[in-house]
């Protein structure tokens, strides 16, 4: 009898859209494992239930995307150290009753910085534009990375400020955006804001952008986004959106599942060509 083959999914809502079993279907392939990647569509109020029914139809592992990685987090029995910095989770691991809950986008927004733009992390010095969910999950693993300052501003300051407290790291200070230093100069500017795809780009002077070496949108579509137009617009050297985000933390979530690390060149090319073809 033919072994049963390992399951995967991610799941989210909406999740239609999700090209996480495009990627996962390539690294497979790549690596020559035999599994098989779904989508999810979870009730928004029923995450636990359909992960418990994954689980018992034996499902070994999922990516969660919104609106679920705060549910995740509580459902994990135990968390990697960069989850619980994150305070969420995207990453389930299933081995019996143990459920582990990791985060990877932090580390795959590093090493997208760090490897496929070839950017230097070291010392350097990140604004941080925001201080959701997803501003908190890149906080830990940009440290981690070497950079020498995480400076976190926000529209609501306050928010900013409890984000800082929250690493007690004096490497990571918390600000609004009138009151911070209109003179401060960065190597990297990294938009954790929720301005995306559509609507006002964050209020970022232009010289924070001019002297910077990357501008990075965390997240990605056929066109550039206005926080993209902007540091464009204002002279920085280099503006990147969050595709190559999206792959490597699928190919770390890959990683933690399969115990080894694809190759996320060819995958991402694919990925590439897909948007500007959309575009
Ligand atoms: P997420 O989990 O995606 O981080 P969130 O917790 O709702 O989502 O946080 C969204 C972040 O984007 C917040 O930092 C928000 O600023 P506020 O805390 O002041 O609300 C920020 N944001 C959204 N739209 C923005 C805009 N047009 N300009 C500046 N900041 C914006």
């Amino acid at each position: 009898m033919a072994a049963a083959i390992d399951r995967y999914a991610v799941i989210g809502n909406p999740i239609a859209h999700s090209r996480s079993p495009a990627i996962h279907a390539r690294f497979a392939e790549q690596v020559g494992h035999r599994l098989e990647y779904g989508r999810i569509l979870g009730p928004l109020d029923g995450f636990a239930a359909a992960v418990d029914a994954f689980r018992a139809e034996g499902g070994r592992g999922l990516n969660v995307t919104v609106p679920f990685k705060l549910e995740a987090f509580a459902y994990a029995r135990r968390r990697t150290p960069r989850a619980q910095a994150a305070g969420a989770v995207n990453t389930l691991a299933f081995d019996g009753q143990d459920v582990l809950g990791d985060n990877t986008d932090g580390a795959g927004l590093a090493r997208d910085i760090a490897g496929r733009l070839g950017v230097a992390m070291a010392d350097a010095s990140v604004l941080l534009l925001g201080a959701g969910g997803a501003a908190r999950g890149v906080v830990l693993p940009l440290l981690e990375a070497g950079v020498g300052r995480v400076a976190v501003v926000n529209r609501t300051a306050a928010r900013a400020h409890e984000l800082a407290a929250a690493f007690a790291d004096p490497r990571v200070t918390g600000h609004g955006y009138e009151a911070f230093d209109a003179a401060a100069r960065f190597d990297l500017v990294v938009n954790a804001t929720s301005a995306g795809l559509g609507g006002e780009p964050p209020p970022v002077p232009a010289p924070w952008f001019a002297t910077a070496a990357l501008a990075y949108e965390m997240v990605y579509g056929p066109r550039p986004t206005a926080f993209m137009l902007a540091a464009q617009a204002a002279g920085c050297a280099r503006v990147s959106d969050g595709l190559g985000m999206l792959v490597e933390q699928a190919a770390e979530s890959f990683r933690l599942w399969r115990g080894v690390l694809p190759d996320t060149a060819p995958v991402y090319a694919a990925l590439r060509a897909e948007l500007d073809a959309a575009a």
